[in-house]
């Protein structure tokens, strides 16, 4: 459990909404990722994982509320996910968070869970 001093130490929910604002500006114009995305409108899967993220990193769960235990690798089965796919969310996820001037501590622990949760998604050898 992230405590709620950590979320608003980073700077509440605006902080996440903007990290995953800026990172999806990467993914529309990205030609690994862009594909991927299963609905031409990349809105409604901005608003998901901005929710997740406020809920993870210790604000309210809304996330939860409207749709239920994440359950995420199970949600990501159906997208390849290897190496590629890996790297380039994490590139767009590292210049949106970098983007944001967070105090180093912060910064740090967030990029922390990013590269790891990042590789846990990985469902594909290539
Ligand atoms: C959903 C791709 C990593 C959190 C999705 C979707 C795609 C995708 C294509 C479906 C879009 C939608 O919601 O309609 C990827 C790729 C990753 C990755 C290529 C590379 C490793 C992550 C990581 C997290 C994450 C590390 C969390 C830190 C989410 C969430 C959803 C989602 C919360 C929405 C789940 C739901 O409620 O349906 N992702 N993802 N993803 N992803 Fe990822």
């Amino acid at each position: 459990m992230v405590s709620s001093e950590f979320f608003e130490k980073a700077g509440g929910s605006e902080t996440f909404r903007l990290l995953v604002e800026r990172f999806y500006e990467g993914v529309a114009a990205d030609p690994i990722l862009r594909p991927l995305y299963p609905e031409e409108d990349l809105a409604p899967a901005a608003e998901r994982l901005t929710l997740f993220l406020i809920q993870y990193w210790g604000g309210p769960s809304t996330y939860s509320e409207s749709r239920g235990h994440p359950r995420l690798r199970m949600r990501h089965a159906p997208f390849v996910i290897g190496v590629a796919e890996r790297d380039a969310w994490l590139r767009h996820m590292r210049s949106a968070l970098d983007s944001l001037d967070l105090p180093a501590d912060i910064h740090d622990r967030i990029w922390n869970y990013l590269t790891m949760a990042a590789d846990s998604m990985r469902n594909s050898m290539a």
